[in-house]
């Protein structure tokens, strides 16, 4: 059996992080929920790339966070980009989890990811197996 080293982070890449996915709040575009929410990835090879929520009115197409953080990511890295760590914070008080369809989109490019976000009492930081343990996937 392979036993995978769980990934870890620095302060300094904690600190780039949830200062990234915090500065780009001021961007989400929420009219209708009126929760802005902003995401940053820290890549594997160590850079960073934002996101933040894109609502529409008709509802349903609206795109999270986590997901625009994670396309602008492949947009910079190309397909091989790997997610070391994703942040995800809203302007709100209180928890804030990633959706069900944003962890499946990060174990695609991140089966190892740590994932920090706002929970019932501080951020909690913990791998995406946790999060969304027996993912669907695909043989490539
Ligand atoms: N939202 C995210 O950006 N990420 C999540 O993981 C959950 C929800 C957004 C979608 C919508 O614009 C607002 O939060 C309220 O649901």
């Amino acid at each position: 059996m392979t036993v995978m080293a769980a990934t870890t982070l620095s302060e300094s890449e904690r600190t780039r992080l949830l200062d990234a996915a915090r500065e780009v709040i001021l961007h989400a575009y929420a009219p209708y929920s009126g929760v802005k929410v902003g995401a940053a990835v820290l890549t594997a090879r160590g850079r960073v790339f934002s996101g933040v929520n894109v609502e529409n009115a008709s509802y349903g197409l609206t795109l999270c966070a986590e997901r625009a953080a994670i396309a602008a990511a492949v947009a910079g890295e190309g397909p091989d980009m790997r997610i070391k760590a994703i942040a995800v914070v809203s302007d709100r008080p209180g928890p804030f989890a990633p959706c069900g369809a944003c962890r499946q989109v990060i174990t695609e490019f991140g089966p190892e990811a740590l994932v920090i976000f706002p929970g019932e009492e501080g951020l909690v930081e913990t791998p995406i197996s946790e999060l969304l343990p027996y993912a669907f996937c695909l043989q490539k």
